[in-house]
């Protein structure tokens, strides 16, 4: 089976980036980072990313571009690429439609809850609003909503009673850092297969 070349879409710090780069440089993955698109400049995990020998894109938004423009200009690059699997590592930006498309069951997204609850921006605030006694994080793959795309891996993180936005966030974090990379080495094993809403793990 051949590697799976890779993009990690990112606009911040990076730290679930950092968990990947970690898993293939340990050789875990069957695959590699082939580059690191971000729509931010200033982005902490692009000055990883370089100083790591990884290839760097930057794509910022112009004000007068459709997402749809912009979003074609990142198909056109990744095409002269080939890339087989994009990771959104904390990508802020809402994909347009013809990257969803094109990329079907080939996006993979991380999403600091146990989705289907709280969905979009301040998951882990909406969990403590809430009063949830569990919450955790999601690795799905991307469709057109927000945040609703088959459900690939998923893992618990109690809440405590003392948490705040900043512990619980940590917490959930920690367990992101596991599961990406997991659900990573299982597209590039080809062992995810995607039945209507459901992702089946197949055995190696
Ligand atoms: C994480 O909380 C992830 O769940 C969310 O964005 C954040 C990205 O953090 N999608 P990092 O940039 O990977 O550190």
């Amino acid at each position: 089976m051949e590697k799976k070349k890779i993009a990690v879409f990112l606009s911040g710090r990076g730290s679930n980036f950092k968990a990947i780069f970690d898993a293939v440089g340990g050789g875990r993955v069957n695959g590699y980072i082939d580059v690191v698109i971000s729509d931010n400049p200033d982005a902490k995990g692009l000055s990883f990313a370089r100083s790591h020998g990884i290839g760097c894109a930057v794509f910022e938004k112009s004000r007068t571009e459709s997402r749809t423009e912009y979003f074609d200009t990142i198909i056109d690059f990744l095409d002269g690429r080939q890339i087989d699997l994009i990771v959104l590592a904390g990508f802020m930006k809402v994909l347009s439609g013809t990257i969803i498309e094109k990329y079907r069951h080939r996006i993979l997204n991380i999403h600091p809850a146990l989705l289907p609850s709280f969905p979009g921006v301040h998951a882990q605030r909406q969990a403590l609003d809430y009063g949830v006694k569990y919450s955790g994080c999601t690795v799905h793959f991307v469709d057109e909503g927000v945040d609703t795309g088959p459900i690939v891996l998923q893992e618990t993180v109690s809440v405590r009673e003392d948490d705040t936005e900043g512990t619980l966030s940590d917490r959930i974090l920690e367990q992101e850092h596991k599961i990406f990379p997991r659900a990573v080495q299982l597209f590039c094993d080809e062992r995810l297969k995607v039945k209507g809403r459901r992702v089946l793990i197949r055995n190696p």
